[in-house]
């Protein structure tokens, strides 16, 4: 499979419907808001202060990363380059391309981390040790 780079993760801005004074509603739809379709949705919460998550890379996985409340950083490494995204807003959401070693840290107090995932969850396709990421990241 293609090997992405840290240029190719963006944020995406996600539709924002806005009533007056009812507050807002944000919708993503297969087939429309991202390229691919979601199979699973999970999300972080009660993260204590100063904990970090993440850690490791997907191989296959794309993903949709959204501060769905509060705020967070999302560094993500390539095996060359590094770039940190900070979310913050429930209408905006990070991208994640495949073979992206990804670090969750700053976690605001009733942080809630959103994931829309390309696929099932497959332990198999998960890369939890750096070094073997790198190597990973070579074999093209
Ligand atoms: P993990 O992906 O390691 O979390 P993080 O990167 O945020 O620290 O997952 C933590 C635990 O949850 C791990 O035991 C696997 C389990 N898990 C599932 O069972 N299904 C899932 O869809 C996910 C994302 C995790």
């Amino acid at each position: 499979m293609a090997k992405y780079n840290v240029f190719d993760c963006t944020m995406v801005e996600l539709d924002r419907h806005h009533s007056d004074r009812k507050g807002n509603l944000t919708v993503v739809e297969n087939g429309k808001t991202l390229p691919f379709d979601v199979k699973r949705v999970y999300y972080l919460y009660d993260v204590p202060g100063g904990e970090n998550r993440g850690s490791h890379a997907h191989r296959d996985l794309s993903q949709l990363i959204v501060a769905a409340s509060g705020s967070f950083r999302v560094t993500l490494d390539d095996g060359t380059c590094r770039r940190s995204f900070f979310l913050n807003r429930p209408y905006q959401g990070l991208l994640v391309k495949p073979g992206m070693w990804r670090d969750l840290e700053d976690f605001s107090s009733g942080a809630v981390c959103m994931v829309l995932a390309s696929d099932e969850y497959n332990a198999d396709d998960y890369i939890r040790d750096y070094s073997e990421f790198i190597n990973f990241r070579n074999e093209e």
